[in-house]
C-alpha cells in the first residue's frame, strides 16, 4: 500500500427530512446566494422545503446554472455575489450546480483573472463556504473539493480543485431523486460506477482494504441500480445509490492506491466538443481503454472479474469476461458504448489528440496513455 494522507470536514446529513436541519449548518446572520439549475427544484418541492427551512434568512436567490456548469454563467453570479457582499453559498440541485457554485465560492474574492482558477488550477487562499443540498447521485461532488467547469466560448472543459471547496456540510435526502428521471438516474450510476473504476482498475499494491471497498461500492451499483431504474420511488434502492455514488468520489477510494483517471480526460473533451452527457462520454471510453491497456491491468481485471461479476475461466477468458460485462452494465442502462451514435468522427478524434499533444498530456496509472493512445482508443470508439 502507498503512503497517503486523508482528511475529509464534510459533515454529511443523510436521509429523509434532513432538508429541515439548514438552520442547524448555516448561521443565522449569513447573506446566502442560493444556487440553483434548469428549475426541477421548482417542479419537486425542494425548493419549498428549502425555503420553509430557511424563513427569516436574507437569501438571494441565482438560477440558471446548466448542466456542464459554463463560465460565462457562474460569472455572472460571481459579480451578483460581489456586490450583495454574499458570505454563505446554498447550492441546491446535481453535480452541476454544486461545482458552479464551488467555483463562485472561490472566485467572488479572488482577485486576479478568474478563468485562471480553472485552467491554470490557479491557487486560491480563501473561498466563500458552501453548503449543498443534493438532488442527484453521481459525481461525488458532495464530498469532495472537485468541480468541473466549461467555457462556451472556446469550447474546453477542465477540473479544479482546492481543498477549501470542500462543502461545510451536504445534506442527502434520497426523496429528492424521486423525480429523475430514467437518463439521469443512468447517468449517475454510470458516472459513480466510472469514478471506482479509475481508483480501482489499474494495478495492485495490495491495497485489500481499498480493494474491498471499492467492489463493495460496485456490487452496490450493480445490486441497486436497476432497482432504482425499475422503481424511481424506492426509498432504500435510491439510498443505497446516494450513498454508493458518495463513496465513490470522497477521497477515500484512492487512498494509498495508484489511479487512472485517463477515461474522464478524454470524456471532458467529448463534452466540450459535442455537448455529450458526463456519465455518456465514459462509457464511450472506458471499455475501449481497457481493451488497450489489458497487459499492463490485467492483474486487476481478473481480479475484478471474479469478484465483481463471479466469473470463472482461465485468465484470458477472465480479461475478456472483465471488459465485456463493463461494456454490458453501461448498455444495461441504455447507455451506449460506441462514440459513434454521438456522429463523434475522425476529425474530433483528431482534435482531441491535438489538445492533449499541446497541453503535453499523458495518461493513466503509468502515465502511458500518450496522445496516440488517446487515439487509438477512440479510433475503436468511432469504428
Ligand atoms: O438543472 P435542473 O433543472 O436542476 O435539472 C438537472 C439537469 O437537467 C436534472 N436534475 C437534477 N436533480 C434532479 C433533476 N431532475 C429531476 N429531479 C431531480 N431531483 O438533471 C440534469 C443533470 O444535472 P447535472 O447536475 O448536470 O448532473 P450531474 O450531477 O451528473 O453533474 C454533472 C456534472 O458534474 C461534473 C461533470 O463533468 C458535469 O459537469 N463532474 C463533477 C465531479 C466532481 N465535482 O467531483 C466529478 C465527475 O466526474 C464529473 O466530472
Ligand atoms: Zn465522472
Amino acid at each position: 500500500m502507498n503512503n497517503f494522507q486523508y482528511h475529509n470536514p464534510v459533515r454529511i446529513l443523510f436521509g429523509k427530512g434532513q432538508i429541515a436541519q439548514l438552520p442547524t449548518q448555516i448561521p443565522a446572520t449569513a447573506k446566502i446566494m442560493l444556487t440553483y439549475g434548469g428549475g426541477s427544484i421548482f417542479k419537486n418541492g425542494v425548493y419549498e422545503q428549502v425555503k420553509k427551512a430557511l424563513a427569516g434568512y436574507q437569501i438571494v436567490e441565482f438560477g440558471g446554472i446548466e448542466p456542464n456548469p459554463t463560465y460565462e454563467t457562474l460569472m455572472k453570479a460571481v459579480e451578483i455575489a460581489r456586490s450583495e457582499k454574499i458570505d454563505f453559498l446554498l447550492s441546491v440541485g446535481g453535480g452541476s450546480v454544486l461545482d458552479g457554485t464551488k467555483f463562485i465560492a472561490a472566485a467572488v474574492p479572488y482577485e486576479g483573472d478568474t478563468w485562471q482558477l480553472v485552467a491554470k488550477r490557479a491557487k486560491h487562499a480563501t473561498a466563500l463556504p458552501i453548503g449543498a443540498v443534493l438532488t442527484l447521485p453521481a459525481t461525488g461532488s458532495e464530498m469532495n473539493y472537485y468541480a468541473v467547469i466549461s467555457r462556451q466560448e472556446t469550447q474546453e472543459k477542465y477540473g479544479m480543485g482546492n481543498p477549501k471547496l470542500y462543502p461545510q456540510f451536504s445534506i442527502l435526502d434520497p426523496e429528492t431523486t424521486f423525480s429523475l428521471p430514467p437518463r439521469q438516474i443512468a447517468n449517475g450510476i454510470a458516472d459513480a460506477f466510472t469514478h471506482v473504476m479509475e481508483q480501482y482498475m489499474t494495478y495492485p499494491v495490495r491495497a485489500t482494504m481499498q480493494d474491498r471497498m471499492a467492489e463493495a461500492v460496485l456490487l452496490t451499483l450493480i445490486e441497486e441500480g436497476p432497482k432504482m431504474m425499475q422503481n424511481p420511488t424506492d426509498y432504500d434502492a435510491a439510498a443505497n445509490i446516494m450513498w454508493a455514488a458518495t463513496m465513490a468520489l470522497n477521497g477515500l477510494l484512492a487512498a494509498g492506491v495508484p489511479t487512472d483517471w485517463a477515461t474522464h480526460q478524454i470524456g471532458h473533451e467529448m463534452t466540450a466538443l459535442h455537448g455529450i452527457d458526463h456519465a455518456r462520454t465514459l462509457a464511450t471510453v472506458l471499455p475501449h481503454l481497457l481493451e488497450i491497456k489489458k497487459d499492463t491491468k490485467r492483474e486487476k481485471l481478473i481480479q475484478y472479474a471474479q469478484h465483481v461479476w463471479k466469473c470463472t475461466g482461465t485468465d484470458d477468458e477472465l480479461v475478456a469476461a472483465a471488459i465485456q460485462k463493463t461494456a454490458d452494465f453501461y448498455e444495461s442502462l441504455q447507455i451506449p458504448t460506441k462514440a459513434s451514435v454521438y456522429n463523434v468522427g475522425p476529425d474530433s478524434v483528431q482534435e482531441i489528440v491535438k489538445r492533449f499533444t499541446a497541453r503535453g498530456m499523458n495518461f493513466g496509472e503509468r502515465a502511458d496513455i500518450t496522445p496516440q493512445v488517446v487515439g487509438q482508443i477512440l479510433e475503436r470508439s468511432i469504428a
